[in-house]
């Protein structure tokens, strides 16, 4: 049976496997010993929206992993002109062993998904972004070493895919869950709903004079996501106070990290000061992108053989 990583709610039951293996396969690499584990298989990946860090890690991760990976820009192919999505799916699914997607929206996502005949990865939509979100706590468990118990507060805009695959990643692994964000950019409900299940604290707040009090872990994303950019100015100026400064960071726990998935407007949610601080892990989260994929592509790919 073929299995997708579409939502975090898909890796609930394997996550920290995922992640040691990740780790385990980084390892062995930054030996100079091969992990070609996907010899002669390739990966599609199909983008709807722009990206830096999605296109260059999967294409490095599945040439590490002894594979091939085509580049789709929807531009490009015949998807942009109304080629359906049913289609589209069925039709990669006869050349290629994995399709990760970057879609405009979560029902399309779900399309694919649905008529992929071989496994789909979420590159991003904008209800989720599974693949950061499992890179993100690979980089906490590197920096921190265990997860359960941990507090993670996440500033800025709470509605978005990042906030709530956090939302979920957090219910999983047993960390505090602390969104702090104006009123109007609090995260969808159906996801608050969802990790209350897994039993954590869950602590949405609008507050930012006490916002990172007792975190191990704080982390934001831009004010404006793809295809949020009409409200550019609105959102500017309603997040015009959730800015993370240094006097904020110095708030949280003295060995907290920062993180932030990039790309980062600096003097918007947060300070290139604190970005480029001795607290920040951004690159070495940037980095595990390639990793965390790459053991994430091999589980997916082993539950298809
Ligand atoms: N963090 C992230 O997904 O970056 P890109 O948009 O550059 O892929
Ligand atoms: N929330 C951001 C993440 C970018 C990687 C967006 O959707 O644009």
């Amino acid at each position: 049976m073929k299995r997708d990583v579409i939502s975090m709610l898909d890796v609930k039951d394997d996550l920290l496997d995922i992640i040691a293996l990740s780790r385990q396969l980084k390892t062995k690499s930054k030996k100079g010993e091969s992990i070609k584990l996907l010899k002669d298989k390739t990966l599609a990946m199909l983008f709807e929206k722009s990206s830096t860090r999605t296109r260059v890690s999967f294409e490095v991760g599945m040439t590490k992993l002894g594979g091939h990976a085509i580049f789709l820009s929807t531009n490009d192919i015949q998807l942009g002109r109304g080629e359906t999505i049913e289609d589209t799916a069925l039709v990669l699914s006869r050349y290629v062993d994995l399709i990760m997607y970057r879609a405009k929206s979560n029902l399309a996502m779900q399309e694919l998904a649905h008529h992929a005949t071989v496994p789909v990865i979420n590159g991003l939509d904008d209800q989720e972004h599974p693949c950061q979100v499992i890179t993100d706590l690979m980089t906490i468990q590197e920096h921190k070493d265990t997860l359960k118990d941990r507090t993670f507060v996440y500033i800025g805009d709470g509605n978005n895919n990042m906030a709530h695959s956090y939302l979920l990643g957090c219910g999983i692994v047993g960390m505090h869950c602390r969104i702090v964000a104006p009123k109007p950019y609090w995260p969808d409900q159906k996801y608050v709903n969802r990790v209350k299940d897994f039993g954590i604290t869950v602590d949405i707040t609008d507050d930012i004079s006490t916002a990172t009090q007792k975190a191990d872990v704080v982390a934001t994303d831009t004010w404006v996501s793809m295809g949020d950019e009409t409200e550019k100015e609105k959102r500017l100026t309603q997040f015009k106070a959730y800015t993370i400064t240094q006097k904020i960071m110095q708030q949280a726990q003295p060995d907290a990290i920062f993180l932030h998935c990039l790309p980062a407007y600096y003097g918007y949610e947060v300070t290139k000061e604190v970005a480029h601080g001795p607290q920040s892990v951004i690159f070495d989260e940037a980095e595990n992108r390639l990793w965390a994929q790459i053991g994430i592509m091999v589980t997916l790919a082993k539950n298809t053989e």
